[in-house]
């Protein structure tokens, strides 16, 4: 028996297997009413989402506004620079843990000057300080309901996860960024079985925290979990490949201020060779490979334009898939009953 409500979602590693795999199959089942054209019971019938965003956001944001007012709900949408943030975090969530019925937090990158650990402090407070369910819209280090709509749309595309190997890529990008969408996708892939290869240059290792995590989760669920440093060999017979950007170790140790954002992308910039092309596709990917991401690509820095566009490409399914991902999430955590 799956009981959700009332539960935080701050990294898919902190739900079972068996919840995850529930939340889907919601998912699933609203995405087919929606499609359609009917529209799901109301399960947020008068019930407010506040949606905290230090960060800017276009999918996330849209898709979680959306998805609350088709279960009936109202989403309430603040961008935290008009709020008196200069408050303590716990005190500005206890009133909305009062007015809301569940709260969603976004701060990651520029909003935490990209320091590491920064954004997962703050959404930690607000899950801290209160009782309804806090779901993390994306910070420093997770991003959940992202990996839970990913690993959706890959196995769809693909049929099965077991024996799959989904590469997850650094690739270079003049825009630094965080670490979020690729923590998430490799704690969710090795946990549903696959043959995950992480691979990334020298210097932009991820929180080894994580690898570790990630290789119990392989032991457990019978996949594997390794770590190239050369691109061409990590996206190697890869069944699906993700390729993105994130920043180097020390850029997200010590913040983009002290590190400075110019020796950032100098540091990037030495490896523009790390970029998905055609020909990888079809020379050195399996057939019927699949390349996902979770938007914005940053079009020929990460990838070129023909790749995106390939017929291999899955990016607009996944972000539609995600979108039902959210909509579950917020019907299985905010609602006693989900009538599906
Ligand atoms: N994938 C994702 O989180 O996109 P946004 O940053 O646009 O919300």
């Amino acid at each position: 028996m799956v009981e959700l409500y009332g539960k935080d979602f701050i990294t898919t590693q902190d739900w079972s297997v068996d919840e995850l795999e529930y939340t889907i199959g919601v998912a699933e089942k609203l995405q087919k009413i929606v499609k359609r054209g009917d529209r799901p019971a109301n399960m947020l019938d008068r019930r407010t989402f506040f949606m905290l965003f230090y960060a800017p956001s276009t999918r996330t944001r849209g898709a979680f506004e959306a998805a609350t007012a088709i279960l009936g709900g109202h989403p309430a949408f603040i961008d935290v620079s008009t709020t008196r943030m200069e408050e303590a975090v716990k005190d500005a969530a206890k009133m909305y843990d009062s007015y809301s019925d569940g709260i969603g937090v976004r701060i990651l990158d520029k909003n935490i000057d990209y320091v590491y650990g920064a954004g997962l402090k703050v959404v930690k407070e607000f899950a801290d300080a209160s009782k309804k369910p806090v779901i993390n819209m994306a910070d420093c280090t997770y991003h959940p309901t992202q990996g839970l709509g990913d690993i959706w749309t890959v196995r769809k595309k693909l049929g099965k996860l077991k024996g799959k190997k989904y590469t997850i890529s650094w690739a270079y990008s003049s825009k630094p960024r965080g670490r979020c969408s690729i923590q998430e996708e490799v704690l969710i892939a090795s946990r549903f079985g696959m043959d995950v290869v992480l691979a990334h240059p020298k210097g932009f290792e991820i929180d080894e925290k994580i690898v570790d995590t990630c290789k119990k989760n392989s032991k457990a669920s019978g996949g594997s979990f390794e770590i190239s440093n050369d691109f061409e060999e990590g996206i190697k017979g890869a069944d699906a490949v993700f390729p993105r950007s994130w920043g180097s170790n020390e850029f997200l140790r010590v913040g983009a201020s002290k590190f400075g954002m110019d020796k950032e992308i100098a540091i990037a910039g030495k490896h523009k060779e790390w970029r998905l092309e055609l020909n990888h596709i079809k020379d050195l990917m399996a057939k019927k490979s699949i390349v996902t991401h979770v938007l914005p690509v940053m079009r020929n820095e990460e990838a070129s334009d023909a790749a995106m566009d390939s017929p291999n490409s899955v990016i607009y399914e996944q972000a539609d898939d995600n979108f039902f991902a959210k909509m579950a999430t917020l019907a299985v955590t905010m609602s006693k009953e989900v009538p599906l």
